[in-house]
């Protein structure tokens, strides 16, 4: 224990802290991923799954990861080392935070591919490239760009460089100016585009698709022909996505919880980011799928779902020359924030137990995760045959489907047992800080039984024995 020793900087404000944590959890797990799944899944039906699973799993597991962090004040491999024998409980439960270190490089090494699509995306809104698009033209012009390795590792590498340069700065001096108010500018912007959506896309066809809850599908996902088929995978890739959009089971969020001021409230942080985020991925669907029903795509064309349907409307609305440059020079900068998140936790235990400088700690993470990145962009074009597929799926969806549907919810399901089990109730109860007793024993029983139970029940689901 005594080898490591506290390294870190704090935030300055409790501002600064959920500005952080607004800006790990907005991503592109709300404007590409959100979409696109809900796209594949069927709509309603699945969205309601997933805002279920955010309020009864994800805001509890949050509270607790930022109640251990603070609590431990050191990465998520210590925290939960140290907490676990100030509290007597199995060191075993370390492996959580090397659970999350693991899983974090998997996420960064995709994510990091589609932050690139995003960097080219730019480039093409500033040329007026969109200029004119319809449904075709547009998936054309997002095939070229999948189809040529080259681009994608070139635009992967400079997204890599740019994590790392900001991870390499600290906490404070690389994350708190940037995101304070580039989120309120993504906000604003999506907002504009639902406006712009209601004029000229199907408004209403997009509203039923996600908001109408149709039992019968449930267990169903469509291909991007339209072909539906039953399965047991909504369920579990809806609570996944409730993981992966607020940042959960990772450690990313006990990171940041560890910086944070004793005196913030976390209950009311982690209500603040809850919404925050799932207002911004509401926000995108309904900007994107009236435009998909107007222009004759499929909700269920994948991957580049957004990266099709939105730059039809730039191409089509007033100014969209500039807002089609500036609403993906901010989708790059939500990813940014996000993906400093995901290597923190490796990071901070590289600069506490190894003694290595933020900058050392960050070039080597981030090559790492460059590295693993190839197979990610290769997914697209060179190795996008059968011959390179285990189980059916590439190596940018292996990666996908088992950090975001396995490693983070299992990730969760041991944060929310130590959190209600293997420390005292004297801990979280000092922590929280509620001015409520009520509210407190209500998060107690949730952490104890209602999350845990829900990520068990669901993974049962999904191998069929419920
Ligand atoms: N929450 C981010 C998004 O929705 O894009 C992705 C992410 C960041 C997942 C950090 C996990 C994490 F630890």
């Amino acid at each position: 224990m005594s080898q490591s020793r506290v390294v870190h900087n704090q935030w300055s404000s409790r501002l600064a802290f959920l500005m952080a944590a607004v800006g790990s959890a907005v991503g592109l797990g709300n404007i590409w991923k959100f979409p696109y799944i809900t796209g594949e899944y069927g709509g309603g039906a699945f969205v309601l799954v997933y805002l279920l699973c955010v309020a009864f799993i994800g805001i509890p597991v949050m509270m607790a990861e930022i109640l251990l962090g603070r609590r431990g004040r050191r990465s998520p491999i210590n925290t939960m080392r140290e907490l676990a024998a100030a509290e007597r409980a199995s060191p075993v439960w370390g492996l959580v935070g090397w659970g999350g270190v693991v899983a974090g490089f998997l996420i960064l090494s995709f994510y990091s591919v589609v932050a690139g699509w995003a960097l080219d995306y730019v480039l093409k809104a500033a040329l007026g490239a969109f200029d004119g698009l319809n449904g075709q033209s547009a998936g054309a012009l997002f095939q070229s760009l999948t189809d040529s390795p080259r681009r994608l590792l070139f635009w992967h590498s400079v997204f890599m460089v740019m994590t790392m340069v900001v991870v390499a700065n600290g906490v404070r001096s690389g994350l708190e100016r940037l995101v304070t108010w580039l989120m309120p500018m993504l906000f604003l912007l999506l907002a504009l585009l639902v406006g712009y959506a209601m004029a000229a896309g199907d408004f209403a066809r997009g509203w039923h698709f996600l908001f109408d809850f149709d039992f019968a599908r449930v267990f169903q996902a469509c291909d991007a022909a339209g072909q539906c088929h039953f399965t047991a995978e909504p369920l579990l890739v809806a609570m996944g996505h409730s993981f992966f959009t607020l940042s959960l089971g990772m450690g990313a969020i006990m990171v940041y919880g560890s910086y944070m001021p004793r005196e913030a409230s976390i209950a009311g942080s982690t209500v603040m980011i809850a919404v925050a985020d799932t207002l911004v991925a509401l926000m995108a669907g309904l900007a994107i799928f009236p435009l998909v029903f107007a222009n004759g795509l499929q909700p269920a064309s994948g991957p580049g779902l957004v990266f099709v349907s939105l730059p039809i409307a730039f191409g089509a609305m007033p100014g969209g020359q500039l807002f089609g440059t500036l609403f993906f020079v901010l989708l790059v900068f939500a990813a940014w924030s996000s993906s400093i998140s995901l290597v923190e936790p490796a990071v901070a235990w590289l600069s506490e137990n190894r003694r290595m400088s933020r900058g050392r700690a960050s070039l080597l993470v981030g090559g790492l995760a460059w590295f693993l990145g190839i197979g990610s962009a290769l997914s697209f074009n060179l190795w996008s045959g059968d011959a390179y597929k285990v189980f059916g799926k590439t190596i940018f969806d292996l990666k996908d489907f088992l950090t975001t549907n396995i490693m983070l919810p299992l990730g969760g399901l041991a944060i929310a047992l130590f959190a209600g089990w293997a420390v005292g109730r004297r801990l979280s109860e000092e922590e929280l800080a509620m001015r409520s007793p009520r509210m407190y024993g209500l998060w107690r029983f949730s952490i104890r039984y209602m999350a845990p139970g829900g990520i068990v029940l669901v993974f049962l689901n999904a191998i069929g024995v419920v």
